[in-house]
Protein backbone atom coordinates (compact mmCIF):
# COMPACT_ATOMS: atom_id res chain seq x y z
CA UNK A 1 0.00 0.00 0.00
CA UNK A 2 1.35 3.39 -1.04
CA UNK A 3 -0.46 6.81 -0.16
CA UNK A 4 1.81 8.45 -2.61
CA UNK A 5 1.97 7.79 -6.14
CA UNK A 6 5.18 7.81 -7.87
CA UNK A 7 4.99 11.30 -9.40
CA UNK A 8 3.90 12.94 -5.89
CA UNK A 9 6.89 10.96 -4.50
CA UNK A 10 8.86 12.23 -6.72
CA UNK A 11 7.74 15.83 -6.72
CA UNK A 12 8.57 15.18 -2.80
CA UNK A 13 12.01 13.75 -3.09
CA UNK A 14 13.04 16.72 -5.58
CA UNK A 15 11.35 19.37 -3.11
CA UNK A 16 12.85 18.20 0.21
CA UNK A 17 15.74 15.89 -0.64
CA UNK A 18 19.13 16.38 -1.52
CA UNK A 19 19.61 16.32 -5.16
CA UNK A 20 22.51 14.11 -4.59
CA UNK A 21 19.89 11.32 -3.83
CA UNK A 22 19.69 8.78 -7.20
CA UNK A 23 16.96 6.90 -8.40
CA UNK A 24 16.97 3.82 -11.13
CA UNK A 25 14.68 3.28 -13.95
CA UNK A 26 12.69 6.10 -16.41
CA UNK A 27 9.72 5.85 -14.19
CA UNK A 28 11.52 4.82 -10.85
CA UNK A 29 9.36 1.91 -8.73
CA UNK A 30 7.83 2.88 -5.65
CA UNK A 31 8.23 -0.74 -3.65
CA UNK A 32 6.06 -1.10 -0.99
CA UNK A 33 6.38 -4.25 0.24
CA UNK A 34 8.60 -7.34 0.94
CA UNK A 35 8.57 -11.22 0.98
CA UNK A 36 11.91 -13.43 0.91
CA UNK A 37 13.21 -13.17 -2.91
CA UNK A 38 10.46 -10.86 -3.58
CA UNK A 39 9.73 -7.09 -3.84
CA UNK A 40 6.13 -5.71 -4.86
CA UNK A 41 5.30 -2.47 -6.12
CA UNK A 42 2.18 -0.31 -5.11
CA UNK A 43 0.53 -1.99 -7.95
CA UNK A 44 0.83 -5.02 -6.86
CA UNK A 45 3.27 -6.19 -8.75
CA UNK A 46 5.85 -8.83 -8.16
CA UNK A 47 9.48 -8.27 -8.85
CA UNK A 48 12.52 -10.74 -7.75
CA UNK A 49 14.81 -9.11 -6.41
CA UNK A 50 18.34 -9.67 -8.07
CA UNK A 51 20.10 -7.30 -6.35
CA UNK A 52 18.68 -7.53 -2.73
CA UNK A 53 18.20 -4.20 -1.92
CA UNK A 54 21.61 -3.07 -3.20
CA UNK A 55 23.14 -6.12 -1.44
CA UNK A 56 21.53 -5.59 1.57
CA UNK A 57 18.50 -8.00 2.28
CA UNK A 58 21.12 -11.25 2.71
CA UNK A 59 18.52 -13.89 4.02
CA UNK A 60 15.28 -12.71 2.55
CA UNK A 61 13.03 -9.59 2.88
CA UNK A 62 10.77 -9.10 5.94
CA UNK A 63 12.06 -13.38 6.64
CA UNK A 64 9.06 -15.19 8.87
CA UNK A 65 11.93 -16.15 11.64
CA UNK A 66 13.75 -12.77 11.83
CA UNK A 67 10.86 -9.91 12.18
CA UNK A 68 8.85 -11.52 15.52
CA UNK A 69 12.29 -11.20 17.14
CA UNK A 70 12.92 -7.68 16.29
CA UNK A 71 9.25 -6.84 16.96
CA UNK A 72 9.49 -8.53 20.60
CA UNK A 73 12.68 -6.51 21.07
CA UNK A 74 11.21 -3.21 20.02
CA UNK A 75 7.90 -4.32 22.20
CA UNK A 76 10.14 -4.88 25.32
CA UNK A 77 13.07 -2.17 25.07
CA UNK A 78 13.00 -0.51 21.89
CA UNK A 79 17.04 1.34 22.80
CA UNK A 80 19.77 1.30 25.63
CA UNK A 81 22.96 2.82 25.84
CA UNK A 82 26.15 0.52 26.09
CA UNK A 83 26.88 2.66 29.25
CA UNK A 84 24.40 0.38 30.77
CA UNK A 85 24.33 -3.60 30.22
CA UNK A 86 22.24 -5.31 27.86
CA UNK A 87 22.12 -9.34 27.14
CA UNK A 88 21.89 -9.24 23.43
CA UNK A 89 24.75 -7.34 22.45
CA UNK A 90 27.05 -9.91 24.17
CA UNK A 91 25.06 -12.40 22.71
CA UNK A 92 25.44 -11.62 19.39
CA UNK A 93 29.42 -11.19 19.52
CA UNK A 94 29.59 -14.02 20.96
CA UNK A 95 27.71 -15.68 18.24
CA UNK A 96 29.27 -14.30 15.66
CA UNK A 97 32.97 -15.08 16.82
CA UNK A 98 32.03 -18.38 17.20
CA UNK A 99 30.71 -18.75 13.89
CA UNK A 100 33.32 -15.97 11.83
CA UNK A 101 36.20 -16.14 14.09
CA UNK A 102 38.10 -18.98 15.93
CA UNK A 103 41.11 -20.99 14.63
CA UNK A 104 38.71 -23.51 12.82
CA UNK A 105 40.24 -24.32 9.44
CA UNK A 106 38.30 -22.00 6.96
CA UNK A 107 38.21 -19.46 9.58
CA UNK A 108 39.74 -16.31 9.84
CA UNK A 109 41.88 -17.32 13.00
CA UNK A 110 41.86 -14.82 16.01
CA UNK A 111 38.86 -12.82 15.07
CA UNK A 112 36.96 -12.68 18.55
CA UNK A 113 36.23 -8.98 19.49
CA UNK A 114 33.33 -7.17 17.96
CA UNK A 115 32.22 -2.85 18.01
CA UNK A 116 29.04 -2.73 16.40
CA UNK A 117 28.14 0.40 14.09
CA UNK A 118 25.07 1.50 12.30
CA UNK A 119 26.75 1.04 8.84
CA UNK A 120 29.57 0.01 6.58
CA UNK A 121 31.56 3.87 6.88
CA UNK A 122 31.27 3.26 10.43
CA UNK A 123 32.82 0.12 10.15
CA UNK A 124 35.21 1.38 8.10
CA UNK A 125 36.20 4.59 10.01
CA UNK A 126 36.71 2.80 13.37
CA UNK A 127 38.87 0.00 10.99
CA UNK A 128 41.39 2.72 10.43
CA UNK A 129 41.28 4.02 13.73
CA UNK A 130 42.07 0.31 15.35
CA UNK A 131 45.02 0.11 12.82
CA UNK A 132 46.33 3.52 13.87
CA UNK A 133 46.20 2.97 17.19
CA UNK A 134 47.31 -0.26 16.61
CA UNK A 135 50.24 0.30 14.63
CA UNK A 136 51.20 3.76 15.53
CA UNK A 137 51.84 4.16 11.54
CA UNK A 138 49.00 6.74 9.63
CA UNK A 139 49.36 5.36 6.26
CA UNK A 140 46.66 2.81 4.37
CA UNK A 141 46.70 1.67 1.01
CA UNK A 142 44.28 1.12 -0.94
CA UNK A 143 42.36 -0.22 -4.54
CA UNK A 144 41.66 1.37 -7.33
CA UNK A 145 37.87 -0.02 -8.18
CA UNK A 146 37.22 -0.20 -4.60
CA UNK A 147 33.80 1.01 -2.22
CA UNK A 148 33.93 2.11 1.15
CA UNK A 149 31.62 4.40 2.00
CA UNK A 150 30.34 7.84 1.92
CA UNK A 151 32.47 9.50 5.08
CA UNK A 152 35.65 11.11 4.67
CA UNK A 153 37.96 8.43 5.43
CA UNK A 154 35.60 5.94 3.74
CA UNK A 155 35.33 8.44 0.17
CA UNK A 156 39.44 9.09 0.42
CA UNK A 157 39.54 4.97 0.76
CA UNK A 158 37.40 4.52 -2.48
CA UNK A 159 39.20 4.06 -5.50
CA UNK A 160 36.12 5.53 -7.73
CA UNK A 161 36.74 8.73 -9.09
CA UNK A 162 32.53 8.85 -9.10
CA UNK A 163 31.98 7.97 -5.55
CA UNK A 164 34.73 10.64 -4.71
CA UNK A 165 33.81 14.66 -4.20
CA UNK A 166 37.03 17.29 -5.10
CA UNK A 167 37.75 17.49 -1.12
CA UNK A 168 40.56 17.63 1.17
CA UNK A 169 40.61 14.04 1.65
CA UNK A 170 42.26 12.43 4.71
CA UNK A 171 46.34 12.09 4.54
CA UNK A 172 47.82 8.95 3.86
CA UNK A 173 45.82 7.11 1.38
CA UNK A 174 47.41 5.82 -1.64
CA UNK A 175 45.82 3.58 -4.21
CA UNK A 176 47.43 0.55 -5.44
CA UNK A 177 45.90 -1.08 -9.36
CA UNK A 178 43.08 -3.90 -8.67
CA UNK A 179 43.57 -7.11 -10.11
CA UNK A 180 41.22 -7.07 -13.03
CA UNK A 181 41.78 -9.43 -15.07
CA UNK A 182 39.55 -8.80 -17.50
CA UNK A 183 41.02 -5.03 -18.13
CA UNK A 184 44.45 -6.16 -17.04
CA UNK A 185 45.77 -2.59 -15.71
CA UNK A 186 49.37 -3.64 -16.70
CA UNK A 187 48.10 -4.68 -20.01
CA UNK A 188 49.50 -8.31 -19.16
CA UNK A 189 47.96 -11.73 -19.37
CA UNK A 190 47.30 -14.12 -16.38
CA UNK A 191 48.62 -16.25 -15.48
CA UNK A 192 52.35 -15.27 -17.76
CA UNK A 193 51.84 -12.11 -15.71
CA UNK A 194 53.10 -13.37 -12.25
CA UNK A 195 50.43 -11.36 -11.13
CA UNK A 196 52.42 -7.94 -11.12
CA UNK A 197 49.71 -6.56 -10.15
CA UNK A 198 49.94 -7.37 -6.50
CA UNK A 199 54.09 -6.59 -6.23
CA UNK A 200 53.16 -3.27 -7.01
CA UNK A 201 51.48 -2.55 -3.86
CA UNK A 202 54.81 -3.04 -2.95
CA UNK A 203 56.43 -0.62 -4.89
CA UNK A 204 53.77 1.74 -3.93
CA UNK A 205 54.86 1.34 -0.05
CA UNK A 206 58.31 1.53 -1.63
CA UNK A 207 57.73 5.20 -3.66
CA UNK A 208 54.82 6.42 -2.45
CA UNK A 209 54.65 5.97 1.26
CA UNK A 210 57.22 6.76 4.73
CA UNK A 211 57.71 2.79 4.15
CA UNK A 212 55.67 2.23 7.12
CA UNK A 213 51.95 1.68 6.67
CA UNK A 214 49.20 1.68 9.49
CA UNK A 215 47.02 -0.77 6.76
CA UNK A 216 45.52 -2.08 3.59
CA UNK A 217 41.65 -1.96 2.76
CA UNK A 218 40.58 -4.58 0.05
CA UNK A 219 37.23 -5.92 -0.74
CA UNK A 220 37.62 -9.72 -1.44
CA UNK A 221 35.44 -8.68 -4.72
CA UNK A 222 35.12 -5.39 -5.62
CA UNK A 223 30.92 -4.72 -5.73
CA UNK A 224 30.29 -1.37 -6.78
CA UNK A 225 33.40 -1.67 -8.80
CA UNK A 226 31.82 -4.17 -11.11
CA UNK A 227 32.26 -7.90 -9.27
CA UNK A 228 36.17 -7.27 -9.32
CA UNK A 229 37.67 -10.21 -7.83
CA UNK A 230 41.70 -11.44 -8.77
CA UNK A 231 43.05 -14.76 -9.33
CA UNK A 232 43.62 -16.76 -6.11
CA UNK A 233 47.73 -15.29 -5.63
CA UNK A 234 47.00 -11.96 -5.37
CA UNK A 235 45.57 -11.58 -2.01
CA UNK A 236 47.81 -14.06 -0.10
CA UNK A 237 50.70 -11.80 -2.18
CA UNK A 238 49.68 -8.48 -0.70
CA UNK A 239 48.98 -10.26 2.35
CA UNK A 240 52.55 -10.95 2.63
CA UNK A 241 53.87 -7.13 1.15
CA UNK A 242 51.27 -5.55 3.98
CA UNK A 243 52.78 -7.66 6.62
CA UNK A 244 55.70 -7.18 5.67
CA UNK A 245 55.48 -3.46 6.52
CA UNK A 246 54.00 -3.15 9.19
CA UNK A 247 50.74 -2.87 8.61
CA UNK A 248 47.24 -4.51 9.44
CA UNK A 249 45.21 -6.37 6.60
CA UNK A 250 41.61 -5.01 6.58
CA UNK A 251 39.08 -6.89 4.44
CA UNK A 252 35.66 -4.95 3.68
CA UNK A 253 33.44 -7.57 3.73
CA UNK A 254 30.13 -5.06 3.42
CA UNK A 255 29.24 -6.74 0.52
CA UNK A 256 30.60 -9.73 0.31
CA UNK A 257 29.79 -10.44 4.55
CA UNK A 258 27.85 -13.59 5.70
CA UNK A 259 28.28 -16.14 3.62
CA UNK A 260 26.88 -14.63 0.05
CA UNK A 261 30.23 -15.51 -1.82
CA UNK A 262 29.39 -19.32 -0.78
CA UNK A 263 31.65 -21.80 0.81
CA UNK A 264 33.08 -19.51 3.78
CA UNK A 265 31.23 -17.04 5.88
CA UNK A 266 33.67 -14.24 4.86
CA UNK A 267 35.08 -13.19 1.46
CA UNK A 268 38.53 -13.24 1.93
CA UNK A 269 38.24 -17.00 3.11
CA UNK A 270 38.47 -17.73 -0.41
CA UNK A 271 41.47 -16.47 -0.97
CA UNK A 272 43.03 -18.59 2.23
CA UNK A 273 43.83 -14.85 3.77
CA UNK A 274 43.54 -14.71 7.21
CA UNK A 275 42.99 -10.69 8.06
CA UNK A 276 43.38 -8.71 10.60
CA UNK A 277 40.25 -6.44 11.20
CA UNK A 278 37.18 -7.49 9.27
CA UNK A 279 34.52 -4.65 8.25
CA UNK A 280 31.13 -5.18 7.71
CA UNK A 281 27.35 -4.13 7.22
CA UNK A 282 24.46 -4.14 4.76
CA UNK A 283 23.72 -8.35 4.73
CA UNK A 284 24.61 -9.07 8.25
CA UNK A 285 21.14 -6.74 9.08
CA UNK A 286 18.87 -7.93 6.72
CA UNK A 287 17.83 -4.31 6.78
CA UNK A 288 18.43 -2.94 9.71
CA UNK A 289 20.88 -0.31 10.08
CA UNK A 290 23.72 -2.73 11.72
CA UNK A 291 27.39 -2.47 10.59
CA UNK A 292 30.31 -3.60 12.81
CA UNK A 293 33.83 -4.94 12.90
CA UNK A 294 35.64 -7.92 13.73
CA UNK A 295 39.38 -7.96 15.24
CA UNK A 296 41.70 -9.95 16.97
CA UNK A 297 42.38 -8.89 20.95
CA UNK A 298 45.32 -7.93 20.24
CA UNK A 299 44.65 -5.11 18.32
CA UNK A 300 41.23 -4.68 20.19
CA UNK A 301 43.63 -4.22 22.85
CA UNK A 302 45.19 -0.31 21.44
CA UNK A 303 41.29 0.66 22.15
CA UNK A 304 42.41 0.14 26.04
CA UNK A 305 42.19 3.82 27.60
CA UNK A 306 40.39 5.02 24.91
CA UNK A 307 36.61 5.88 24.60
CA UNK A 308 34.95 5.09 21.28
CA UNK A 309 31.23 5.35 21.12
CA UNK A 310 28.60 5.17 18.78
CA UNK A 311 24.78 5.88 19.88
CA UNK A 312 22.54 3.63 18.10
CA UNK A 313 25.80 1.04 18.02
CA UNK A 314 24.70 -2.34 20.04
CA UNK A 315 21.00 -1.12 19.76
CA UNK A 316 18.85 -3.95 21.44
CA UNK A 317 16.75 -4.01 17.71
CA UNK A 318 19.87 -4.28 15.87
CA UNK A 319 21.53 -6.97 18.06
CA UNK A 320 18.18 -8.83 17.99
CA UNK A 321 17.94 -8.35 14.29
CA UNK A 322 21.88 -9.19 14.10
CA UNK A 323 21.35 -12.42 15.90
CA UNK A 324 18.32 -13.98 13.93
CA UNK A 325 20.03 -12.97 11.08
CA UNK A 326 22.79 -15.48 12.11
CA UNK A 327 20.53 -18.24 13.14
CA UNK A 328 18.85 -18.48 10.53
CA UNK A 329 22.32 -18.35 8.08
CA UNK A 330 23.16 -21.23 10.06
CA UNK A 331 19.71 -23.32 10.18
CA UNK A 332 18.92 -23.25 6.64
CA UNK A 333 22.27 -23.40 5.83
CA UNK A 334 22.36 -20.24 3.37
CA UNK A 335 25.82 -20.65 2.62
CA UNK A 336 26.14 -23.59 1.04
CA UNK A 337 22.59 -22.41 -1.03
CA UNK A 338 24.66 -19.47 -2.32
CA UNK A 339 27.55 -21.86 -2.97
CA UNK A 340 25.55 -23.98 -5.05
CA UNK A 341 22.65 -21.76 -6.39
CA UNK A 342 25.45 -19.21 -6.82
CA UNK A 343 27.25 -21.92 -9.18
CA UNK A 344 24.71 -23.22 -11.02
CA UNK A 345 23.49 -19.23 -11.95
CA UNK A 346 26.60 -18.94 -12.77
CA UNK A 347 26.80 -21.30 -15.16
CA UNK A 348 23.60 -20.55 -16.96
CA UNK A 349 24.52 -16.73 -16.96
CA UNK A 350 28.41 -18.34 -18.97
CA UNK A 351 26.04 -19.94 -21.50
CA UNK A 352 24.49 -16.69 -22.49
CA UNK A 353 27.53 -15.69 -23.80
CA UNK A 354 27.49 -18.30 -26.84
CA UNK A 355 24.37 -15.92 -27.45
CA UNK A 356 24.68 -12.81 -26.98
CA UNK A 357 27.68 -10.66 -28.58
CA UNK A 358 27.02 -8.00 -25.86
CA UNK A 359 28.78 -9.63 -22.74
CA UNK A 360 31.97 -9.71 -22.44
CA UNK A 361 32.59 -11.40 -19.13
CA UNK A 362 30.86 -13.10 -16.68
CA UNK A 363 32.20 -13.64 -13.09
CA UNK A 364 32.03 -13.37 -9.12
CA UNK A 365 31.40 -16.32 -6.85
CA UNK A 366 28.71 -17.33 -5.02
CA UNK A 367 25.72 -14.90 -5.17
CA UNK A 368 28.26 -11.99 -5.79
CA UNK A 369 27.46 -12.05 -9.49
CA UNK A 370 28.66 -9.58 -12.56
CA UNK A 371 28.32 -9.35 -16.23
CA UNK A 372 30.13 -6.78 -18.25
CA UNK A 373 28.89 -5.64 -21.40
CA UNK A 374 30.69 -4.61 -23.75
CA UNK A 375 29.86 -3.06 -27.59
CA UNK A 376 32.62 -5.15 -29.10
CA UNK A 377 34.47 -7.68 -27.35
CA UNK A 378 37.58 -7.24 -29.46
CA UNK A 379 38.13 -3.67 -28.70
CA UNK A 380 36.00 -4.26 -25.00
CA UNK A 381 34.49 -0.96 -25.45
CA UNK A 382 32.07 -0.73 -22.57
CA UNK A 383 28.05 -0.21 -22.69
CA UNK A 384 26.71 1.79 -20.29
CA UNK A 385 23.71 2.57 -21.52
CA UNK A 386 22.87 -0.87 -23.28
CA UNK A 387 22.86 -1.29 -19.14
CA UNK A 388 20.99 0.91 -18.26
CA UNK A 389 18.16 -0.49 -20.93
CA UNK A 390 19.11 -3.78 -19.94
CA UNK A 391 17.85 -3.09 -16.22
CA UNK A 392 14.96 -1.63 -17.44
CA UNK A 393 14.10 -4.36 -19.76
CA UNK A 394 14.58 -6.63 -16.84
CA UNK A 395 12.40 -4.85 -14.39
CA UNK A 396 9.63 -4.81 -17.56
CA UNK A 397 9.90 -9.06 -16.85
CA UNK A 398 9.76 -8.96 -13.34
CA UNK A 399 13.52 -8.96 -12.33
CA UNK A 400 15.08 -6.29 -10.75
CA UNK A 401 19.51 -6.24 -10.96
CA UNK A 402 22.07 -3.32 -10.29
CA UNK A 403 25.21 -1.92 -12.10
CA UNK A 404 28.41 -1.08 -11.44
CA UNK A 405 32.06 -0.33 -12.71
CA UNK A 406 34.18 2.35 -13.35
CA UNK A 407 31.74 3.28 -16.58
CA UNK A 408 28.48 1.87 -15.37
CA UNK A 409 29.04 -1.22 -17.36
CA UNK A 410 28.61 -4.16 -15.53
CA UNK A 411 25.55 -6.19 -14.54
CA UNK A 412 25.11 -6.89 -10.72
CA UNK A 413 23.60 -9.45 -9.85
CA UNK A 414 23.28 -10.60 -6.17
CA UNK A 415 19.61 -11.98 -5.07
CA UNK A 416 19.33 -12.72 -1.28
CA UNK A 417 20.75 -15.42 -0.07
CA UNK A 418 17.11 -17.57 -0.01
CA UNK A 419 16.87 -18.33 -3.48
CA UNK A 420 16.80 -21.61 -5.31
CA UNK A 421 17.21 -23.27 -8.75
CA UNK A 422 13.91 -22.05 -10.00
CA UNK A 423 14.65 -18.37 -9.00
CA UNK A 424 18.11 -18.71 -10.87
CA UNK A 425 16.79 -20.15 -13.93
CA UNK A 426 14.37 -17.27 -13.89
CA UNK A 427 16.96 -14.45 -13.60
CA UNK A 428 18.71 -16.16 -16.31
CA UNK A 429 15.99 -16.30 -18.66
CA UNK A 430 14.74 -13.06 -18.21
CA UNK A 431 18.41 -11.83 -18.76
CA UNK A 432 18.62 -14.33 -22.18
CA UNK A 433 15.04 -12.65 -23.30
CA UNK A 434 16.04 -9.09 -22.20
CA UNK A 435 18.90 -9.65 -23.95
CA UNK A 436 17.85 -10.87 -26.71
CA UNK A 437 15.01 -7.45 -27.06
CA UNK A 438 17.91 -5.31 -26.54
CA UNK A 439 20.24 -6.41 -29.09
CA UNK A 440 17.45 -6.04 -31.63
CA UNK A 441 17.02 -2.48 -30.77
CA UNK A 442 20.52 -2.10 -31.07
CA UNK A 443 20.88 -4.31 -34.28
CA UNK A 444 23.68 -5.65 -32.90
CA UNK A 445 25.06 -8.96 -34.48
CA UNK A 446 25.39 -12.55 -33.35
CA UNK A 447 28.63 -13.74 -32.70
CA UNK A 448 30.32 -16.80 -35.11
CA UNK A 449 32.81 -18.42 -32.61
CA UNK A 450 31.70 -19.73 -29.54
CA UNK A 451 32.41 -17.51 -26.74
CA UNK A 452 34.99 -18.00 -24.23
CA UNK A 453 34.28 -19.66 -20.92
CA UNK A 454 36.07 -19.28 -18.00
C1 LIG B 1 32.20 -2.64 0.16
C2 LIG B 1 31.48 -1.54 0.87
N1 LIG B 1 32.06 -0.97 1.95
C3 LIG B 1 31.46 0.01 2.64
C4 LIG B 1 30.21 0.47 2.27
C5 LIG B 1 29.56 1.56 3.05
O1 LIG B 1 28.47 1.05 3.76
P1 LIG B 1 27.33 2.03 4.29
O2 LIG B 1 26.60 2.54 3.10
O3 LIG B 1 26.51 1.17 5.20
O4 LIG B 1 28.03 3.13 5.02
C6 LIG B 1 29.56 -0.10 1.17
C7 LIG B 1 28.23 0.37 0.77
O5 LIG B 1 27.71 0.06 -0.23
C8 LIG B 1 30.22 -1.13 0.44
O6 LIG B 1 29.64 -1.71 -0.61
Amino acid sequence: MSDLTVDQIKKMREEYLLPSTMTYFEKPLNIVRGQMQYVYDDTGRKYLDGFSAVVTISVGHCHPEIVPKIQRQVAELQHMTTLYYHPTIVKYAKKMAEMAGGDRPGKPANLRVSFFTNSGCEANELAAMLAKNHTKQQEFIALRHSFHGRTLMAMTLTGQSSWRHSMPYVFGVTHAPAAYCYRCPLKLKYPSCGVACASQVEDIIKYNTSGHIAGFFGEPIAGFGGVIHPPKEYFPIVHSIVKKHGGVYISDEVQTGFGRTGKHFFGISHWGVKPDIVTMAKGIGNGLPLGGILTTRAIADSMRGKVHFNTYGGNPVSMAGGLAVLDVIERHRMIENADTVGSFLKARLSKLMNRHPLIGDVRGLGLMLGVELVKDRKTKEVAPKETLRLMELCKDRGLLIGKGGMAGNVVRIKPPMCINRKDADFIADVLDESLGALEKETRVKKPRARARRR
